[in-house]
Order: C-alpha cells, then sequence, then structure tokens
C-alpha cells in the first residue's frame, strides 16, 4: 500500500489554497438553525470548526474520520466551541438514524473510497428529505505540468488515477453517485487551480514526492523521473513554470 499523499501539514497548507472553494460549501448550510450537520472525512476538522461557528450553537456540527490522529488535532482546536463533535468511525456504516441528519459536506473523501456508492446511499439515508449535501474532490486526472515530457506526466497521472488512490476518477463520477442515490437538484461546478512556481506546486501537491514515488513503485524510470522534474526545475527558473488542477464541487438535496 502507497503512502498516504496527505497528513494533517498537507491539510493546512492545501487549506490555504481551497479557502473560497471551502467557505463557498459553508454557504450551503448556513440557514440551517438547529439539527446535525455532518462533515464525513472531516481530517484534522478545521472545517468542522469554521462550519460551527457560521451555524451558531443551536446547530451542532460533527466531524468524522477513521483517523484518530486527525480527530485529536480537530478535538484540541475545538476545545471551546459547545456545538462542535467528532467521532471515529469509517464512512460506512454511519451511526446516525434514517432521516436524521440537517445536511452534510465531504471533502476529498470520496476519491479514498473502495465502495463510494454504498457511502453515498448511506448518507441518502441519514439526510432529512430537503437537506443540502456537498462534496468537493480532486480531479487527479486533470493534474498538468507544462513541459515536453507529456508521457511522463501522463504516467504520473496514471500512478495517482489508477494506483494512489482507492477511487481515482472519483471527481468524475460524482454526479452519477448523486443520481443513482436519487438526489435532486443536482449541481456540478469545476474550479481550476493554478500554481506559478515549482515551491508552490510542491507544497500543494507534494509534486516532487509524488514524482519520486511514481519511480520508486515502478510505474516511470528514474531517467524519466530526473528529465520530468528537471525540466520542472528549469521552468521555475526561467519564470514559465505552469500546473494546474481542477477540483470540482457537487451540491444536491436529499
Ligand atoms: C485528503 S483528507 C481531507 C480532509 C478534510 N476533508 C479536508 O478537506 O481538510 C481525507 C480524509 O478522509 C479520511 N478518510 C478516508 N477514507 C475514510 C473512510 N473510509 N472513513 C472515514 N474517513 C476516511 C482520511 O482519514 C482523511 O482525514
Amino acid at each position: 500500500m502507497s503512502e498516504k499523499h496527505y497528513d494533517i501539514n498537507y491539510l493546512q497548507n492545501s487549506r490555504r489554497l481551497l479557502l473560497t472553494l471551502k467557505e463557498a460549501s459553508y454557504n450551503y448550510f448556513e440557514k440551517i438553525n438547529s439539527g446535525t450537520i455532518i462533515d464525513l472525512g472531516c481530517g484534522a476538522g478545521k472545517d468542522v470548526i469554521e462550519l460551527a461557528k457560521i451555524v451558531g450553537n443551536d446547530t451542532k456540527v460533527i466531524g468524522i474520520d477513521h483517523d484518530p490522529v486527525m480527530l485529536e488535532q480537530g478535538k484540541t482546536d475545538a476545545k471551546d466551541l459547545p456545538n462542535v463533535a467528532f467521532i471515529l468511525s469509517e464512512a460506512y456504516p454511519l451511526q446516525f438514524g434514517s432521516e436524521t441528519i440537517a445536511g452534510l459536506r465531504t471533502e476529498r473523501v470520496v476519491q479514498h473510497l473502495k465502495e463510494p456508492q454504498k457511502v453515498i446511499n448511506e448518507i441518502a439515508r441519514i439526510l432529512k428529505p430537503g437537506s443540502p449535501f456537498v462534496i468537493i474532490e480532486t480531479d487527479w486526472h486533470s493534474l498538468s505540468f507544462y513541459t515536453p515530457f507529456a508521457d511522463t506526466q501522463q504516467k504520473i497521472n496514471a500512478y495517482l488515477t489508477n494506483q494512489k488512490v482507492n477511487n481515482g476518477f472519483a471527481a468524475r463520477k460524482l454526479t452519477n453517485y448523486l443520481k443513482q442515490s436519487n438526489f435532486k437538484d443536482i449541481k456540478f461546478e469545476i474550479h481550476p487551480f493554478i500554481l506559478g512556481t515549482l515551491e508552490e506546486a510542491n507544497q500543494y501537491l507534494w509534486v516532487q514526492k509524488m514524482a519520486q514515488e511514481t519511480a520508486e513503485k515502478g510505474f516511470i524510470t528514474t531517467q524519466e523521473y530526473e528529465e520530468f522534474y528537471n525540466a520542472l526545475q528549469q521552468a521555475d527558473t526561467g519564470g514559465y513554470f505552469a500546473c494546474s488542477i481542477n477540483l470540482v464541487v457537487a451540491t444536491c438535496i436529499k
């Protein structure tokens, strides 16, 4: 099994890049003034905390994640907030009764799920009719570097989408999952993110680490890695480095 491509530090860095997208996602829940909202796969809980401040104390925001280290960080950061709780759990099954939850968001999680449709069906089960559901996903297949080494880039993308995460094409399948679970009013947005320096690309996407890992696992040769990464460094030094990746947002109503 490959190493995870995120840790608490990565989530903090990528948060800066994704802040506008994250804040827009909170808006779907701002009118909820009672009951429970869930952030599924909440990581270190920053979105749980920000959402809890927006909805006010009469609405509880619960962060769910299967990583106890992430949740400990969330608990420490949220200790003064009365309307926040964290639950250590897998995404399936969810320990809530049918039609009991007022809203749910899940960000960069569906890509990790081995049985995504089962989890989306479970979310449909626990949400009250009329409640909002927001998914943010990374479209790993859209990752683009502007180097002449297009073959190497394709192999790195194939490694990321087919090997690194369980469900690398999640972003492209979201609307279908939602349709299968009978969600209504499905909307879909694409948000391109452009990184103008190699330092940013390494900070937000761990580019060097991922390219090195692709070589270590044998999906590209060491020579291909070196040519590719040297080209990125040269572009950076020359002031014409460019890299882009799409994040997608799917929203719907139960
Ligand atoms: C890339 S992180 C995103 C964290 C957070 N949503 C954010 O945007 O900062 C993915 C999170 O999903 C959690 N996760 C992955 N698969 C899960 C599963 N099957 N059940 C529960 N949590 C899961 C991981 O532990 C991790 O914290």
